[in-house]
């Protein structure tokens, strides 16, 4: 959980944040299997986070939604496009109508004709933001917004694209975020979307071989990799490893975005998500696929709170940036 507030003149502070693992298999494919032990652990977050506000902004994965532009007469009146909306929903999913929970955007202009509007249509089950609202609830939060991890990536990108050359113009960007076991694929050109997949594959496959390896049970090996408080024998025979099967799987995802696209580069890669904080993933990475690979950082430009450890935070910003996205959903010009 972060909280970010106003810095001023359009720029944010961290004001606090905290983060907790969640139980294993509480979470399954995106669906809250455990929803008490979700709740749980979203109940010790906040009160980790020592914060007054029990509003929040939560994410659905990529995997539960789908996403579809239109194209409208730019004259097409708010009643109308929310009527197509639905018409293309049902179109979308397979499900009755009534479970479905559809949200619209109107993008802008369309590229091929100015008198026409590009919207975008997003659909989800009722149960999976049900679910997650819930949880929440049960936790003591209020939801105000339901976003996807997806678009929260994508806000949170606004941050650091600065830090690119030409701020990231006429750059194929992508953004790798490897969780504990997904890793989710964003590639932006120009910054604009235009790719994105998940693959299964994360951090729990180190906690594991941890675990085995070293005789542990799996809380004890998360909490010990984390730590670093590993026998010598660790790096070379358990994470050395581990970081060349991340560069492999990086590899073939970028293969995959390279095969569906006409792109065949990349300029950049932005690590994100909690492994982007095992040390030397960075050059692993780069040397496997030769292009500029940085930790993305979404809070180099922003303030930080004296709740706040400066270091601590620098360490776990990358793990930090879906989280970075979705809270800047607040300062959202409505
Ligand atoms: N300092 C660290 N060193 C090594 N691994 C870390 C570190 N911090 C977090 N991790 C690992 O990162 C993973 C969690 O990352 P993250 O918080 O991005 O996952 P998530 O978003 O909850 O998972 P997913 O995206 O798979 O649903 C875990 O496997 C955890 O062990
Ligand atoms: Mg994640």
């Amino acid at each position: 959980m972060l909280e970010l507030a106003d810095g001023g003149g359009g720029s944010y502070r961290v004001e606090r944040y905290a983060i907790s693992p969640l139980p294993k298999e509480s979470v399954v494919d995106g669906s809250l299997v455990k929803p008490d032990a979700v709740a749980d652990a979203l109940r010790d977050t906040w009160r980790h986070l020592d914060t007054r506000t029990r509003d929040i902004v939560l994410a659905l994965p990529a995997s539960a939604v789908t996403a579809k532009k239109i194209i409208l007469p730019k004259e097409t009146t708010e009643a109308d496009i929310e009527i197509q909306a639905i018409t293309e929903a049902n179109q979308i999913v397979s499900f009755p109508i009534e479970d479905v929970a559809l949200d619209f955007q109107v993008l802008g202009p369309s590229p091929r004709n100015p008198e026409e509007n590009e919207v975008l249509v997003v659909v989800s089950r009722k149960d999976r933001i049900e679910e997650r609202v819930a949880a929440a609830e049960a936790a003591g939060l209020r939801t105000s917004v339901v976003d996807v991890d997806t678009y929260a990536t994508l806000r949170a990108y606004d941050q650091i694209a600065f830090q690119l050359p030409d701020d990231g113009r006429k750059q194929t960007v992508a953004i790798v975020d490897i969780g504990a076991t997904t890793t989710h694929v964003n590639v932006l050109h120009d910054n604009q979307p235009v790719y994105q997949r998940e693959h299964p594959f994360g951090g729990q496959i180190l906690t594991q071989e941890i675990a085995r390896r070293f005789d542990l049970p799996t809380e004890e090996a998360e909490d010990a990799k984390r730590k670093g408080l590993l026998p010598e024998s660790y790096e070379p025979e358990v994470l050395r490893p581990f970081l060349d099967a991340v560069s492999v799987e990086i590899q073939r995802a970028l293969q995959f975005f390279f095969s569906s696209t006409p792109y065949q580069s990349v300029d950049e890669i932005l690590l994100a998500g909690g492994c982007a904080g095992i040390p030397g993933l960075d050059e692993v990475v780069y040397g496997k696929m030769q292009a500029s690979t940085i930790l993305a950082n979404p809070f180099s430009k922003m303030a930080v709170s004296n709740h706040v450890k400066a270091r601590q935070l620098a360490s776990d910003a990358p793990s930090l940036f879906v989280a970075c996205g979705l809270a800047l959903r607040r300062f959202d010009p409505e």
